[in-house]
């Protein structure tokens, strides 16, 4: 096949007559896979132990001066003598290799250590030729990796999952940054990834919205701006409701009969109204299905900022009633669910043994007037999801807030004799954003925040006139500017982290920001504009020329990354990328002095552009992942 000749092409580069395909090992997307193989042949050669076992013995490095590639002694598992004794034994017998430098004893591990000049010379081209590819490792995701034929495993993502007319808070945000990126991540992983939305858009409160809306809707507003005026609609009915219930309180401590206040009241109308719906009645329908379209062709305008897509807009309102009725059947026939005082409750620390107080408590899922619950929605939702999409793997992401929510739910699965369904659940979670305002107030909608970033970041470009001069659509570039600083501050810690939002520290050019990536993309693409090489000239670059350490160092680094993107299907957190990317980055910027292009001959040149648009690649590659959009000039 292509990819195998490609293969060969780049091992006879190496001078290595062919590569051991051990489990796991694919050296046509992942060129450390190449020297792991090889690792693993001579390690073989010199201890007899099996392959298998030194394969995935052989692990990457947390930094440079520690090997490219490391390994632990202990993990071959060799009885009746110290790890140290015998390093000492195998490095003596280890045998020249065109690849790597004999290994050397680091306490319990091997370290290994690639010999530059054939990396340099393999690994450029290797990005050259991957490109946008290059870091991805569609193998994963199939049902069998070690087997191209098998089929793409299904993975669903639901991520974001807004309230209609009520604030996008910074839950919502955190969903969204974090959601994209795992579903890019998956992709890029192989996987079949559906992506939804699942929307909260029901509820009795969606009867008070459409109250309001009765009483002071307007047809232009909602047009317009369909996010906002709902949302102030809905405000305007909750203030009006909150006095209303002031005044019913108050008159029924003076003793007054508020039966009749009670039965015509905002909440009650509400209620009817939410009836109305449940029940299919057309006109009340209708009304909230605008509502819910409308809203979804805005949020759509948001997310496409963002670089996402979703491929599903469900929501709560999309749990039919009848499934709710058949898991409420299995739940009480199954003994999990009871009865109390007319509502239907699970207890379960009647079914998960563990310390009172600590476990999964009780959960309501039917009131007792009968209405579902958010937990009663995801069951049924969950159970429709596995047949509409037979699933592999879903994940939800949603604020640790709703950690118990999700145990409930994952938890009332398995009881309701689904293990398998349960199995496949992982709830990701993220910590909260504090302090999050714009300087006009209180962020109300993801919209806000980002207009509000994106104008700072217009201001500081506007200081340096003669670049501003040179970019095509400033506003345009400020926009992106001030998503890339959102994100980044976002994507910076672990997620289970707190945070807080600071619009000053995140669109700055200092420190590892936003902006600071996006500045390294834009100078990479300066200085190739600038030097003017063609592909051809790249292509044909004299790589022998790279020798210096800040060149050779650099390589090592572009070398990692495909391992990088597997260490992240492993954490699943943005920051494990983000932190390979600043890394590299300040690597790339302090090279700038000693690997200058201007002034140099042609062919050094050409060597170093090789080198320097080989970064640019890979930082493009990794900025795309976490969903931001690399800039060309700011
Ligand atoms: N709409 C919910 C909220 O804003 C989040 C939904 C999370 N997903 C779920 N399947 N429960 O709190």
């Amino acid at each position: 096949s292509v990819e195998t000749n490609a293969l060969a092409a780049q091992l006879e580069r190496l001078g290595l007559e062919k590569v051991e395909k051990y489990p796991n090992c694919f050296p046509e997307v992942n060129p450390i896979d190449i020297y792991r193989s090889h690792i693993t042949s001579l390690m073989h050669e010199v201890t007899g132990i099996d392959p298998a076992i030194i394969y995935p013995a052989v692990q990457w490095t947390q930094s440079l001066d520690k090997g490219d590639a490391i390994l632990a002694v202990p993990a071959l598992r060799v009885k009746g003598k110290k790890p140290a004794e015998l390093a000492e034994e195998w490095i003596a017998k280890f045998p020249e290799s065109p690849l790597i430098e004999k290994p050397s004893a680091a306490g319990p591990f091997l370290a290994f250590f690639f010999k530059p000049a054939g990396l340099t010379k393999f690994l450029i081209p290797t990005i050259r030729k991957h490109g946008e590819s290059y870091g991805k490792n569609p193998h994963n995701g199939l049902v069998d990796p070690n087997d191209p034929n098998s089929g793409k495993k299904k993975m669903i993502v639901e991520f974001s999952s807004p309230n209609i007319a009520k604030p996008f808070h910074a839950g919502h945000l955190r969903s969204t940054i974090i959601g994209g990126f795992l579903s890019k991540l998956y992709e890029g992983a192989g996987w079949d990834v559906t992506r939804i939305n699942y929307l909260g858009d029901w509820g009795k409160q969606y009867g008070l919205l459409a109250l309001a809306w009765e009483k002071w809707g307007e047809e232009e507003a909602l047009l317009a701006d369909p996010i906002n005026h709902l949302f102030n609609l809905y405000v305007r009915i909750n203030q009006d409701m909150t006095a209303e219930k002031e005044i019913i309180e108050q008159k029924k401590n003076l003793g007054e009969d508020v039966s009749e206040l009670l039965a015509n009241c905002l909440d009650e109308q509400a209620r009817k109204y939410f009836r109305r719906m449940t029940d299919g009645d057309a006109d009340a329908v209708a009304i909230w299905k605008r509502f819910r379209d409308l809203s979804i062709v805005r949020y759509k305008k948001t997310y496409a900022r963002l670089n996402i897509e979703f491929d599903v807009y469900s929501g709560e309102s999309q749990v039919p009633e009848s499934d709710m009725e058949n898991a409420a059947k299995v739940l009480h026939d199954k003994g999990v669910s009871e009865d109390s005082d007319g509502a239907v409750l699970i207890d379960f620390s009647k079914h998960v043994p563990g310390k009172p107080g600590k476990g999964l408590e009780k959960a309501v899922i039917r009131k007792r007037d009968g209405t579902a619950l958010y937990l009663t929605r995801d069951i049924s939702e969950l159970l429709n999801r596995q047949k509409k999409y037979d699933f592999n793997h879903i994940i939800y992401v949603v604020a640790s807030a709703q950690d118990l929510h999700l145990k409930q739910l994952f938890k009332t699965i398995e009881l309701m004799g689904h293990e398998d369904i349960a199995k496949k659940c992982q709830h990701i979670n993220f910590g909260l954003v504090l302090g999050m305002s714009t300087r006009k107030g209180t962020v109300k909608f993801l919209d806000d925040i980002l207009r509000d970033v994106g104008d700072t970041m217009h201001e500081v470009m506007k200081k340096n006139e003669t670049k501003y001069a040179q970019i095509e659509d400033p506003a345009a570039v400020a926009d992106i500017l001030g998503i890339s600083s959102v994100m980044v501050q976002d994507m910076s810690g672990k997620r289970i982290n707190n945070y807080k939002f600071n619009m000053e520290t995140m669109t700055s050019f200092e420190g590892d920001t936003g902006p600071y990536l996006q500045y390294a993309h834009a100078r990479l693409c300066s200085i190739r504009r600038k030097v003017g090489l063609s592909d051809e000239e790249l292509d044909s670059a004299d790589l022998s020329l790279l020798t210096e350490k800040h060149a050779t160092d650099l390589v090592r680094l572009l070398g990692q990354w495909p391992d990088v993107v597997q260490n992240t299907l492993k954490t699943l957190e943005p920051t494990t990328i983000l932190t390979y990317l600043f890394r590299m980055t300040h690597v790339i910027s302090s090279s700038y002095d000693h690997l200058r292009i201007v002034g140099s001959e042609k062919e050094l040149q050409k060597a170093r552009m090789a080198l320097y648009d080989s970064a640019r690649t890979v930082l493009s590659n990794g900025m795309k992942l976490l969903g931001l959009t690399p800039v060309v000039r700011m």
